[in-house]
């Protein structure tokens, strides 16, 4: 079936070529109750500043595609409610695109192994803004903690592949989330903002001193760190787990400092790190 019945909305998600094609054929038949079901379940929480991603609740990747794609005009006309600029919300939701895309280069075909990550952006909290992504979120109460203080929500910082992660795009990045988070959520101040990636192992910044990853790191004040031994492969090679690691390119410094690590018998960790913004 023709892609330009469905042009408009495939120019809010960016979806591209032969993934176009393959989701006008999900757009071109009606949908299943599993679709119906998943967008049910997007609707109830959009405005909810959730904070966790929907479980599958029986629907598969490809019923999760469809529904994600159907649903997501529901979510670009909050942002727009809101007074966003269909600019910021188009930039947000442009994240499937990408994602089809990363997808083709893990698996070699058309899919979405990260849906449940999109359907965050589909409850109307996660933006775009230049460089970066930021969640706003409820903070995580400590045990005991009073319920409402003024430490209640932060922003998580996330870092989509797009080209390079100068210091002056991210400084950009912040400076924009400063203001629009307190001009479109006035009701939800937040001071801090969290980031939890592999990009935070220190062992990382030790390695590539010097380099926009140390660079981007280094803002954040390290709290502690988990094992994700796949993490580093995933991001670097879009590879997901640890097989025929000798076959993957050692061209780059980060590429090098992966493997090497892994060949020594080391574990790369998730860093769990916060800044004051
Ligand atoms: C984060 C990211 C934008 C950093 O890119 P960058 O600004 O080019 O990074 P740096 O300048 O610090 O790179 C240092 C070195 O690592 C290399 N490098 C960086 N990212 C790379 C990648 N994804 N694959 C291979 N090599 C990479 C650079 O080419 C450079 O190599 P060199 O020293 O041999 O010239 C990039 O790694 C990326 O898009 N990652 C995927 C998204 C991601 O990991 N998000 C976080 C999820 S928790």
């Amino acid at each position: 079936m023709a892609t330009h019945a469905h042009r408009a909305l495939f120019e809010l998600l960016d979806i591209t070529d032969e993934d176009a094609l393959e989701c006008a054929a999900l757009l071109d038949t009606p949908p299943s109750e599993p679709v119906l079901r998943a967008m049910r379940a997007m609707r109830e929480r959009l405005g909810s500043c959730s904070s966790e991603s929907l479980p599958a609740d029986g629907a598969s990747e490809t019923e999760w595609i469809e529904a994600l794609l159907r649903f997501a005009p529901s979510a670009h006309a909050y942002h727009v409610e809101l007074g966003i600029s269909p600019a910021v919300s188009a930039a947000s939701l442009a994240d499937v695109g990408l994602q089809l895309r990363i997808n083709r280069r893990v698996h070699g075909r058309f899919g979405l192994d990260t849906w449940s990550w999109l359907t965050l952006h589909m409850a109307g909290n996660l933006f775009r803004l230049g460089r970066l992504q930021f969640h706003l979120v409820r903070a995580p109460q400590e045990a005991g903690q009073a319920t409402h203080t003024a430490e209640e929500w932060v922003l998580g910082v996330h870092i989509p592949e797009d080209g390079g992660l100068s210091p002056a795009l991210v400084d950009a990045s912040f400076a924009e989330a400063r203001t629009f988070f307190p001009r479109y959520f006035p009701d939800k101040p937040v001071a801090v903002a969290t980031c939890d990636s592999w990009m935070l192992d220190p062992y990382l910044v030790s390695r590539l001193p010097g380099s926009n990853i140390a660079s981007f790191a280094k803002r954040f004040t390290l709290d502690r760190c988990t094992d994700a031994p796949t993490d580093a492969v995933y991001f670097t090679f879009r590879q997901r787990g640890l097989q025929d690691l000798n076959k993957l390119p050692r061209d780059t410094s980060l590429q090098r400092v992966v493997l090497e690590r892994i060949d020594d018998g080391g574990t790369w960790q998730l860093g769990h790190g916060h800044l004051a913004l």
